[in-house]
């Protein structure tokens, strides 16, 4: 597996699902480990699992704590964490504790409460539980379709005098692997070119996630799946970094990455999209979410627009105004 980290690897992030850097691909995270009765049934003596815990061990999340969480990442996030998600609270924030010097999830709550920390820890609290894993040309068979349907439909409405103005929008792009080949689909076709005005946006809610596809800088490991003369023509090795490739500052130039929360309403956007990747994100909220949320993508795009689901997401029985036109793939009715 490409990149993987040991469990004792340092560099891991404990609670990921896979680390913040060059990692295994996986969106939910990992099961928590079993804790409560096995598989013999409960026992009588000790109906309640008491794990003892050691001396300088992290803060506790009691159940009250992980309620609270819960509906903070709901309220704040749209993140829709089940019961089984305990364990993984428990590592993200219990490290966000950590590194703030807090001894209990009371003094951390009362940090979120407290008017001069309050904005920059709900931002922290957010970053800490979302999963960002995402690749270069993750799903390929999207970047497929554009290059060989939609690229050449594109072409001959140009050719037939519709403007030469194209808007691509990732939503939920984590460290923006899904923005670049985006970008890197609509330069190889030809459609940033002079005459045409092509944008992409890359839109995510974590900062921390959107600083490292601001950067653009990637270990290189990430790239190893790039056909080399794709890597080479958007992509340099960095002088100061021997592993690590940033993107072409020709190709960094079409992207604008920006913060936005998709259950923010109304999100701060005039533009209409032509096609828009929403890939891997509704899996996190709950099914009326991802409804308004789709409604709304819906409403985003141009007459014909694409949108573009991850593989476990449907848009099927949610939205009106979508025609399949492939595997989690719709194009917007006219
Ligand atoms: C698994 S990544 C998907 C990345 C990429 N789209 C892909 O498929 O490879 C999910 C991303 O959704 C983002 N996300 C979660 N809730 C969000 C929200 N309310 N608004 C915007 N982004 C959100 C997370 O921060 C994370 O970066």
């Amino acid at each position: 597996m490409r990149g993987h980290r040991g469990r004792h690897d340092p560099r891991r992030r404990p609670g990921r699902s896979h680390p913040r850097r060059g990692g295994a691909r996986r969106d939910r995270p990992r099961r928590a480990a079993r804790t409560g009765p096995g598989p013999a049934g409960p026992s009588r003596l000790s109906p309640v699992a008491v794990v003892p815990r050691p001396p300088g061990a992290e803060p506790e999340l009691r159940a009250a704590d992980f309620e609270r969480a819960r509906a903070l990442a709901a309220a704040w996030a749209g993140l829709a964490l089940g019961p089984q998600k305990r364990a993984m609270v428990q590592a993200r924030l219990g490290r966000r504790l950590r590194a703030l010097g807090l001894g209990s999830f009371a003094a951390y709550w009362a940090r979120l409460e407290d008017p001069t920390t309050a904005a920059e820890e709900r931002q922290a609290f957010i970053n800490a539980l979302t999963t960002n894993t995402t690749e270069f040309f993750r799903e390929p068979h999207h970047f497929t379709y554009l290059r060989t349907r939609w690229a050449p439909a594109a072409w001959a409405r140009a050719r037939q005098g519709a403007p030469r103005r194209l808007r691509l929008w990732s939503a939920g792009c984590a460290s923006g692997e899904e923005a670049y080949s985006l970008a890197i689909v609509l330069v190889e076709a030809g459609l940033v070119a002079p005459g045409w005005n092509t944008r992409v946006l890359a839109s995510d809610i974590d900062t921390e996630a959107l600083a490292r596809a601001a950067a653009g800088r990637y270990p290189a490991e990430r790239l190893a799946a790039l056909p080399p003369a794709v890597r080479v023509r958007h992509f340099r090795p960095r002088s100061d970094a021997p592993r690590e490739w940033e993107v072409q500052p020709a190709l960094r130039a079409l992207v604008t990455v920006r913060r936005l929360n998709l259950v923010e309403e109304p999100w701060p956007i005039r533009t209409h999209f032509d096609v828009i990747f929403c890939r891997n994100v509704l899996i996190y909220f709950d099914r009326p979410t991802q409804r308004r949320i789709l409604a709304r993508l819906r409403a985003q795009l141009v007459p014909g627009g694409l949108l573009a689901l991850g593989h476990a997401e449907s848009a099927f029985g949610l939205v009106e105004g979508l025609t399949p036109v492939g595997p989690t793939l719709y194009r917007a009715e006219r």
